[in-house]
C-alpha cells in the first residue's frame, strides 16, 4: 500500500525540493547583506549593460533601469515569502489529499495537477533563492509545521473545508503575486518615461510571477467549482485561513 497519495515521483520530489531549500539556507545565511540581489545590484550593470541592452528601437541600446535600494528590498522580501508560500502550499496538499482521496477517489487527479504545480513554483523559487543568494525566512520550520496541520486539519473536517482553505489560501496568495506583479510594472513604466528598460532576468521574473499567479487563481476556481462555499462553518474557517495567510506574509517579509 502507497505512503502517499502520489505517485513515485511526488514522494520523492517533496524531500528533494525541501533538502534543495534547506540547503540554500545553509549556504545564504552567511550571506551579510539580505538586500545584494546580483543582477540588480548596480555595481553588475556596467559590464554587462550593453550585452544585455535592448537594439529593439533603432539598433540604439537603451540604458539599463537601475533598481533603488528600496526596489532592491521589495525583491528580496518578494522571492522570500513567495518560497515560503510555496513550500506551504505543497504541505497543505500533501497532508490533504489522502484523507480527500480515501473518501472521494474521483478528486485525485485535481488533488494531483494542483499537488504538481506547487511543486514547480517551489522548485522555481527554490531556484531564485539559491542563484540570488537570498536569506530564505528564518520561520520556515515553524511554516513546515503550520502548513501540515492546516491541510490535515480541513481535511479531516470534510471536503468542503479542504476546498475552503485552498479558496481562502489562494485568495490571498493571488493578491499577493498581483502586487508584486503590480509593482513591477510600475518600476516598467517608470523606466520607459526615462528611456530605459528592466533588466532581461526581471522581465523574465515578472512573467513568472504572473503565469503563477494565473495558475494560483484556476486552483482557487477548481476550489470554489468542488463546493468550498458549501464548508460549515464557511465564514469563520475562510476568514482564519486568511488573516493567518496574510500574518504569514508579514512575517516572512522581514524574518
Ligand atoms: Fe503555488
Ligand atoms: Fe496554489
Amino acid at each position: 500500500m502507497p505512503a502517499s497519495p502520489y505517485s513515485q515521483s511526488h514522494t520523492m520530489g517533496l524531500p528533494i525540493l525541501r533538502q534543495c531549500a534547506l540547503t540554500s539556507s545553509r549556504r545564504t545565511l552567511k550571506v551579510p547583506s539580505p538586500v545584494f540581489l546580483d543582477f540588480l545590484a548596480p555595481s553588475a550593470i556596467g559590464h554587462k549593460q550593453c550585452r544585455n541592452a535592448s537594439t529593439a528601437t533603432g539598433g540604439e541600446p537603451k540604458p539599463r533601469y537601475v533598481l533603488s535600494k528600496e526596489q532592491r528590498e521589495f525583491m528580496d522580501s518578494a522571492l522570500r515569502v513567495n518560497q515560503a508560500g510555496e513550500l506551504a502550499a505543497t504541505l497543505i496538499y500533501t497532508a490533504q489529499t489522502p484523507q480527500i482521496v480515501r473518501s472521494y477517489p474521483h478528486l485525485r487527479p485535481l488533488m494531483k495537477h494542483m499537488y504538481d504545480q506547487e511543486a514547480g513554483h517551489l522548485k522555481t523559487f527554490n531556484g531564485l533563492i539559491q542563484k540570488h543568494q537570498i536569506r530564505p525566512t528564518a520561520m520556515y520550520p515553524a511554516w513546515e509545521v503550520a502548513a501540515t496541520f492546516l491541510g490535515w486539519s480541513t481535511a479531516a473536517l470534510g471536503r468542503e473545508a479542504a476546498m475552503a482553505c485552498t479558496e481562502a489560501v489562494e485568495t490571498e496568495i493571488g493578491s499577493h503575486y498581483n502586487d508584486q506583479v503590480r509593482e513591477i510594472l510600475s518600476w516598467e513604466a517608470d523606466a520607459a518615461r526615462r528611456g530605459e528598460e528592466l533588466d532581461d532576468e526581471l522581465k523574465e521574473m515578472l512573467a513568472t510571477f504572473r503565469r503563477i499567479r494565473d495558475e494560483e487563481l484556476e486552483h482557487l476556481d477548481h476550489a470554489v467549482a468542488n463546493d468550498s462555499k458549501e464548508a460549515k462553518p464557511y465564514d469563520p474557517l475562510v476568514d482564519v485561513i486568511r488573516f493567518g495567510c496574510r500574518a504569514a506574509i508579514k512575517i516572512s517579509e522581514k524574518i
